[in-house]
C-alpha cells in the first residue's frame, strides 16, 4: 500500500521498538539483521516496502555495530524503494565529540550526520541530543524531542516538596532550568572539571540545598562520576536527599556498581538504550515508547511534533 507506515528495528533496542509498535497498533516490519560467519553485518528486508514511509528504530550507543546496522538497514530500504526513510535514533551516539576542542581530534557528531545522510535517511527523529546545535549538522529535516514529560511525570508523583533541581555540569543547566520551572523548584548547578576524560572533580556548587531534596538532571549517565561527585557535594552542603535523573543510561562498565554504592538514593532513567547493566534496586527505568510512537505517528501524518511538548 503506498505511503504505508512501516516500522523496522535493528538489534540495539528491540524491546523499545516492540513497545513503540504496540503503541501504534502495528507489527514490526520483517527484516533479518544478521551476521555472516566472519561477523560482517547482513540485512535483508523480508517484505515489500515499495512506496513505504519507513521508520528504522536504532539507538547508536557503542558498540559501533549499532550505528553500522542502522546505516545498512537504511541502505537496504532505499534500494528496496521505500518512499521515505526516517532514522529513529532514541540516543544519538558520538555526539559528545561535536567540536575541535583540542588540535587533531575528530568531530564525530558531524561524521555520523554525514553517514546517515549518505546512507539514504530522509529525516531523523531523535531524543535529548547531547547538544541541540547538532541539529545543524544535518541538511535533512530533524525532529528533536525530549524525554522531559516522562521524567517530570515521575518526579511530580514521587519527589515530594522542598525540591532543588541541580544541573551536575554547566552543559545541563538549560535542561535543569526547564525541570525546575515545571516542578516549581529552585535551580542550582555544579561547576565541574574533568581531570581525566572519565573522572569528575567538583569545584563549586551554586544554589541553596540545605534541608532540600536535590534532583540532579542530565542527558547522559556514563561512568556515573558526574552524578556521584555532585551528589556527594550537595550532601556535604546539607541537602536532605539526592536523586539523579537522566535520559540516556549509557552505564559504562562499573557505573551501576558505583551508583548503587553511592549516596544517591534513586537513579531515574529511560529506556532509550537497552542496557543490560542496570540490575540495581536503585535504578528505575521509565519508558519513552509512547512519546516516540506519537512522534512517529505525527511525522507520518504530517502533523506538528512540537505541539507534543506544549
Ligand atoms: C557531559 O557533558 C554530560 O552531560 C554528562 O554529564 C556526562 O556525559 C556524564 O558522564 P559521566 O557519567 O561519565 O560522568
Amino acid at each position: 500500500m503506498p505511503n504505508e507506515l512501516g516500522l523496522f528495528s535493528g538489534n540495539a533496542n528491540a524491546a523499545l521498538a516492540s513497545e513503540i509498535a504496540g503503541y501504534l497498533g502495528l507489527r514490526l516490519g520483517e527484516a533479518v539483521v544478521g551476521r555472516f560467519r566472519d561477523g560482517e553485518i547482513s540485512v535483508s528486508i523480508s517484505e515489500n516496502v515499495r512506496g513505504m514511509d519507513a521508520f528504522v528504530i536504532q539507538p547508536t550507543a557503542p558498540p559501533a555495530e549499532n550505528l553500522l546496522e542502522l546505516l545498512i538497514m537504511i541502505d537496504a530500504l532505499k534500494r528496496a524503494s521505500a518512499r521515505r526513510i526516517t532514522a529513529v535514533v532514541p540516543y544519538f551516539g558520538y555526539a559528545r565529540q561535536d567540536r575541535k576542542d583540542r588540535p587533531r581530534v575528530a568531530i564525530t557528531a558531524k561524521l555520523v550526520a554525514n553517514l546517515l545522510t549518505v546512507a539514504g535517511a530522509d529525516r531523523i527523529l531523535t531524543m535529548d541530543l547531547h547538544a541541540p546545535q547538532i541539529q545543524g549538522f544535518f541538511d535533512i529535516p530533524m525532529d528533536h524531542i525530549y524525554a522531559a514529560p516522562v521524567l517530570l511525570r515521575y518526579f511530580d508523583e514521587h519527589a515530594g516538596n522542598d525540591l532543588v533541581v541541580m544541573a551536575p555540569d554547566i552543559g545541563s543547566i538549560k535542561m535543569g532550568r526547564a525541570f525546575a520551572k515545571r516542578l516549581g523548584a529552585s535551580l542550582g548547578f555544579v561547576d565541574k572539571r574533568r581531570p581525566r576524560p572519565d573522572a569528575t572533580e567538583v569545584m563549586n556548587v551554586v544554589g541553596e540545598v540545605e534541608g532540600k531534596h536535590v534532583i540532579m538532571i542530565d542527558d547522559i549517565i556514563s561512568t556515573g562520576s558526574s552524578m556521584i561527585e555532585a551528589g556527594s557535594a550537595v550532601l556535604r552542603m546539607g541537602a536532605a536527599k539526592v536523586t539523579a535523573g537522566a535520559t540516556h543510561a549509557l552505564f559504562a562498565e562499573g557505573a551501576v556498581e558505583a551508583l548503587t554504592n553511592s549516596v544517591i538514593q534513586e537513579i531515574v532513567v529511560t529506556n532509550t538504550l537497552n542496557n543490560e547493566r542496570r540490575g540495581s534496586d536503585k535504578i528505575r527505568t521509565l519508558s519513552v515508547a509512547e512519546l516516540l510512537g506519537e512522534a512517529i505517528d505525527r511525522i507520518h501524518g504530517e502533523k506538528s511534533v512540537s505541539s507534543l511538548f506544549v
